[in-house]
């Protein structure tokens, strides 16, 4: 084990969909990083991306962009010293890739930065959604934040157990056992599970399912909830699963700036 490899619980990681990690950074590595990301670059902003191959570093020095080599450098170096791709390949049980790496800034706001929803459920394109619901594609997300963040403040919320039932859906919906809908949000997500209670109880522990509408039952009231979010300190991290249900909150407090490693069993996609 290298100094800097980070130990995560696999087993949390693979019950719940998601696993907090404490001190993911060293002291130094925040401070570094701080310094690399304070840029305040808002979220898709073409300069929010990190290379996530040695391809598109070796254009930044071709392009004699050297500064943003040593920082795209540090950025990969950082994922490989703390093993995520060991991570991810434990948790998908073969190879998986880092899709993108991105950083970006959330400035103070009474907004969500994103609804209760799940990632694998529509990529703008519903017509062809045999491709998204794949339930062999699957993708794990790394957060690491550089700002303090806790409810209505920039925090990540999530519904325990949620992930398996999202991949049950992808996989009757992949196999025509499950009438396809449109999923991505939690309100439609909990009906596609009720509409196909016993194709789920088929494949799944019943009190799971039953856990998770009672716990989303707030969805179904148009309410909302604090109970499942994650509050961490700059310099921890979670892990979690994209396929199940959570939420961006709003940041009330202080602005935010998140790192975030994608991995992904399919490659280019
Ligand atoms: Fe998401």
């Amino acid at each position: 084990m290298t100094m800097n490899e980070i130990n995560i619980n696999h087993d949390e990681l693979k019950k719940y969909g998601i696993v907090k990690v404490k001190n993911f950074l060293t002291n130094d590595e925040l401070k570094i990083l701080k310094d690399i990301l304070g840029s305040k670059l808002e979220k898709n902003h073409p300069k929010s991306y990190f290379s996530n191959n040695l391809k598109f570093l070796l254009y930044k020095i071709l392009k004699f962009r050297f500064l943003d080599f040593k920082n795209h450098l540090y950025i990969l170096k950082l994922a490989k010293n703390k093993k995520l791709n060991k991570i991810a390949n434990n948790y998908f049980k073969r190879k998986s890739y880092v899709k993108f790496i991105d950083s970006y800034y959330s400035p103070i706001s009474d907004k969500d930065v994103l609804p209760w929803h799940t990632d694998q459920a529509y990529e703008g394109d519903e017509k062809n959604y045999s491709g998204f619901v794949n339930p062999d594609h699957a993708h794990i997300k790394f957060f690491v934040y550089l700002t303090d963040i806790g409810p209505n403040n920039g925090c990540m919320s999530y519904i325990p157990g949620s992930h398996k039932i999202g991949y049950v859906l992808r996989e009757g919906i992949f196999n025509n056992k499950i009438k396809y809908e449109n999923y991505y949000l939690l309100k439609d997500f909990r009906s596609l599970v009720q509409k196909n209670i016993d194709y789920l109880l088929n494949q799944l522990d019943e009190k799971l399912i039953k856990n998770f509408l009672q716990n989303t039952e707030f969805a179904s009231k148009n309410i909302d909830t604090t109970k499942f979010d994650y509050s961490l300190s700059a310099g921890d991290a979670i892990i979690f699963d994209e396929g199940g249900v959570h939420k961006g909150s709003k940041s009330l407090k202080n602005e935010r700036i998140v790192l975030r490693y994608l991995y992904s069993t399919k490659k280019n996609t």
